[in-house]
């Protein structure tokens, strides 16, 4: 769980920064998103590093899901009958329906705005938005709707990084001490509170009008 979670902390972070480059405007993010599909070349092929990191995003996902079944069933069968007063630790509930929601977000947000790139804004054309990434996300930030619906979906992204990266700090043993416990603590509620603000930055400034 930790390896591959490790890896998507290092995607979303890159994504973030990418999606930041919102504010400075079409030429930058649409430049930034066709820098990604010919990076590499002509040593590698088109789109190369993004197929590249695609593989690696998809087998870090089934990997991250066999993981979370394999302790998700543990815990379940480790004693038959349940405890009377000790309840499901409220972070261990909150990791699994939240990667359950998560996982139902990502399948949206490939569909959104990799796979199908629907008009979801009736008010743009579908070749624009086919054309321009840019135009794309704009579009659809528009919507007050989508926005919260992404909101919700950084919130719960949020509190999934809180608690994962100080899971995987204490798997590889940096938390037997006092000093340490509060250090993976503070490094989980950093690494959460970047991410969560980072994304939401773009859909809210487009929301209010500051992008358009
Ligand atoms: C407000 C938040 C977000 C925005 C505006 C956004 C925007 C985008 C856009 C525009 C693309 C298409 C990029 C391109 O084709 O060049 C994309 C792809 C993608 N996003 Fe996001 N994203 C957001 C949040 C997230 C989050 C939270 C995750 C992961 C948990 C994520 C994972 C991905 C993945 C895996 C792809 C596919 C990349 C590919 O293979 O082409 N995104 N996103």
């Amino acid at each position: 769980m930790a390896v591959t979670g490790l890896f998507f902390v290092f995607y979303v972070l890159l994504h973030m920064y990418g999606n930041l480059k919102v504010l400075a405007g079409p030429e930058a993010f649409d430049g930034y998103a066709h820098h990604l599909r010919t990076f590499g070349e002509p040593m590698l092929p088109y789109e190369g590093l993004l197929w590249i990191i695609r593989v690696l995003l998809v087998l870090s996902l089934i990997g991250h899901a066999y993981s979370a079944f394999t302790l998700w069933s543990r815990a379940g069968s480790a004693r038959r009958t349940k405890y009377a007063a000790l309840k499901t630790a409220s972070s261990s509930k909150t990791m699994r329906w939240g990667g359950v929601f998560l996982l139902l977000f990502l399948t949206w947000h490939l569909i959104h705005f990799t796979i199908v790139k629907p008009a979801v804004n009736s008010g743009v054309a579908s070749d624009t938005i086919h054309s321009s990434p840019y135009a794309m996300v704009v579009a659809s930030f528009q919507l007050w709707w989508m926005v919260i619906f992404y909101v919700l979906a950084l919130a719960a992204l949020g509190l999934h990084l809180s608690h994962g990266v100080f899971s995987a700090q204490q798997t590889l043993g940096w938390t037997q001490t006092a000093a340490g416990y509060r250090r993976a603590k503070a490094i989980g509620h950093l690494v959460a509170g970047l991410v969560t603000i980072g994304f939401a930055i773009p859909p809210l400034s487009i929301l209010f009008g500051l992008v358009k």
